[in-house]
């Protein structure tokens, strides 16, 4: 055991020593793990047009790799292969449980949970990725080897597949059902199935600040703080050729105020909520009057997969308000306990809070229905 092991796992002294810092194998991190899917509902999944999916594999040294969807198995899973799955938490609501013991980290980090089905000997290759994933191992059993980061030689073996040389191992371990490897952005790993082996990526994003702009130009583009440099009382200057300090230092103030308003918190707000849910508008659409008389009724309604709203508080500038994919919804501090019971997750029912919903709660869940953001519960 070294410090790429930790036996009693512990959310502070993790963040405190490894998140973004270095990788760990956390042995029998799960308890009694069962597999909540199996390789038939990934290649299912596979199938689908507006699913992430490829399958990678390796004949005789060979790579390939085939893009989803996926309609010919028999002919792609030869040799030694590997088929990935993004977003499956989108999907399917049952991988949820996978996600939920990762909570310490704020859903807003959240990516998504991507799936693999390996078969013995096979992996993807020794890689780099831009993102912090916590790898938690299904069924079969599986040898990772994580090295330091570094300034690695980048190949493609195939046009789809960017892996690296080769790295000196720092951990090399087999793990078995309910392990999990940690491994933060920019150390290289790979993968190497010894049984067939489920794969869960718990993989986690970081907007550079390409991004935060992008952010901020959909701001701009409503009109919103877009205001225009102005020089009033502009003082002489030895030659107009000349740009004094001055001058950008305006400019970049003009920018910085348009970054502090509330109109880009709210931008950002809305970003970061962003999950590229699928959207599966209700029709017919039901209206207010009949979600209240159900949720008066005792009807209990859940997120659809994968969702997971935000909230903030209205404080140090931030609205008062719920985010979800993208969408704002203002709630008053009456509402609070109710937009929180919708955060949550959990099933949601007239018994959940002490006070009556409002209005302004049962048309925010009427909106969410018709969006397919929430829906009816199904013991
Ligand atoms: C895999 O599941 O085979 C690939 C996961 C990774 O290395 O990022
Ligand atoms: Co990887």
């Amino acid at each position: 055991m070294n410090e790429y092991y930790l036996d009693h796992f512990n959310a502070e002294r993790f963040l405190a020593e490894y998140w973004q810092q270095k990788p760990v194998v956390l042995k029998r991190f799960f308890e009694a793990f069962e597999d909540p899917i199996d390789e038939n509902d990934l290649a299912g999944l596979a199938q689908e047009a507006d699913v992430d999916s490829r399958i990678v594999n390796n004949i005789s040294g060979n790579w390939h790799v085939e893009q989803g969807p996926i309609d010919d198995f028999e002919r792609l899973c030869k040799g030694k292969w590997t088929l990935l799955v993004q977003g499956v938490d989108k999907y399917i609501q049952d991988v949820a449980p996978i996600l939920t013991p990762f909570s310490f980290i704020p859903h807003w980090r959240l990516d998504d949970l991507m799936v693999s089905y390996a078969t013995e000997g096979a992996g993807v290759g020794a890689h780099i990725d831009q993102y912090d994933v916590f790898l938690v191992q299904g069924k079969g059993k599986r040898r990772w080897r994580v090295g330091k980061p570094g300034n690695y030689e980048e190949v493609f073996p195939h046009p789809k597949l960017r892996q690296i040389e080769g790295f000196d191992p720092i951990i090399d371990v087999v793990v078995e059902p309910g392990d999990v490897v940690y491994i933060p952005t920019g150390w290289p790993h790979d993968g190497q199935t010894i049984e067939d082996s489920l794969t869960y990526s718990v993989g986690y994003r970081a907007p550079d600040n390409l991004q935060l702009a992008e952010s901020l130009a959909m701001m701009l583009d409503k009109g919103e703080h877009n205001i225009r440099f102005s020089d009033p009382n502009r003082a002489t200057q030895s030659a107009p050729f000349v740009v004094s300090p001055h001058d950008v230092a305006a400019l970049k103030l003009q920018l910085i105020e348009a970054i502090n308003s509330e109109g880009f918190t709210r931008s950002l707000l809305e970003a970061m909520s962003e999950q590229g849910i699928p959207e599966y508008p209700l029709e017919p659409e039901v209206s207010l009057e009949q979600v209240s008389n159900e949720f008066a009724a005792g009807i209990s309604f859940v997120p659809a997969a994968g969702v997971r709203a935000l909230v903030s508080y209205g404080k140090q500038g931030m609205p008062k308000a719920l985010f979800v994919n993208g969408t704002q919804f203002d709630f008053s501090s009456a509402d609070r306990e109710w937009f929180e019971a919708l955060a949550s997750g959990d099933v949601l029912n007239a018994t959940v809070c002490e006070e009556a919903p409002s209005f302004t709660f049962l048309e925010t869940l009427t909106t969410l229905i018709n969006n397919g953001y929430w829906e009816w519960f199904e013991e």
